[in-house]
């Protein structure tokens, strides 16, 4: 059986008083309340990765994840965060490629590849972003489009390298507009995406990849989109900043 994950996305967010009392929250009712087998990922802002680390380290509920990484291994590259500097942090998940970066940071599928190298070199699992912007899905372009992110930043792997990578599909037009993809269209991609695995690596490979769903995640909508069969849980943005509303959703399976 593949994993099932729920991951927060902190994003750019929380002061590092706010970050410690929602960090601690989650993981009190994380002790407390958690009713799923699924596992718990949090990406805070890099800078409050080791307050995360440490509280996960005693408390044991959830994993820790970077939001990226730059693409060397160390150097002059003032303001950027190795893949190595996270694992020295005992970190072990890195998100790649998000929209975000690819906006306004215009990371390229090139660029993209190399983090998810430097991530796997460094015995960081990648959590791979893949996502059509609206002109692309209203022109029905969308499989290609995650076609070609695919291929160019994780198909070059091979069979052991990508079982250890998760995907998630977030559609941009669905990312912080409170419109969600239907659990039809999510199951759609998932599918396609997974087919694709299936074709590149094979039927084990693409068995075992888990791939999430991210774009307007939230308790209401979360069961419907899990209950799916290729949709393997969330990457959760604006929605796992309430603890309460967070632990709904990794309730949710
Ligand atoms: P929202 O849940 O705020 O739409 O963000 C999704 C996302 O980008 C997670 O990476």
């Amino acid at each position: 059986m593949r994993k099932k994950i729920v991951t927060a996305n902190w994003k750019m967010n929380k002061s590092f008083t706010e970050a410690d009392d929602l960090i601690n929250e989650i993981s009190e009712l994380l002790a407390e309340k958690k009713e799923s087998e699924a596992l718990v990922i949090i990406a805070p802002p890099a800078v409050y990765l080791e307050l995360a680390g440490d509280i996960a380290s005693t408390e044991g509920e959830f994993e820790v994840s970077g939001q990226n990484i730059y693409q060397a291994e160390s150097g002059a590259f003032t303001g950027e965060v190795s893949a190595m500097m996270l694992k020295s942090m005992n970190v072990d998940y890195c998100i790649i490629g998000h929209s975000e970066r690819r906006k306004y940071f215009n990371e390229s599928n090139d660029i993209l590849k190399q983090k998810v190298d430097i991530a796997i070199n460094n015995s960081i699992i990648p959590i791979y972003c893949c996502g059509e912007i609206l002109p692309e899905r209203e022109a029905g372009k969308h499989f290609e489009v995650i076609q070609k992110q695919l291929e160019e930043a994780v198909f070059h792997l091979d069979h052991d390298a990508f079982s250890n990578i998760i995907i998630a599909y977030e559609p941009v037009w669905a990312i912080g507009t409170g419109a969600t993809a239907t659990p039809e269209q999510a199951q759609e991609m998932h599918a396609f995406i997974r087919e694709n695995i299936e074709k590149k690596l094979g039927k084990e490979v693409a068995g075992k990849t888990t791939i999430l769903y991210g774009g307007s995640c939230n308790s209401k909508n979360a069961s419907s989109l899990f209950s799916n069969p290729d949709v393997d849980g969330g990457l959760i943005g604006g929605a796992s900043l309430v603890a309460e509303e967070f632990i709904k959703i990794v309730n949710s399976f």
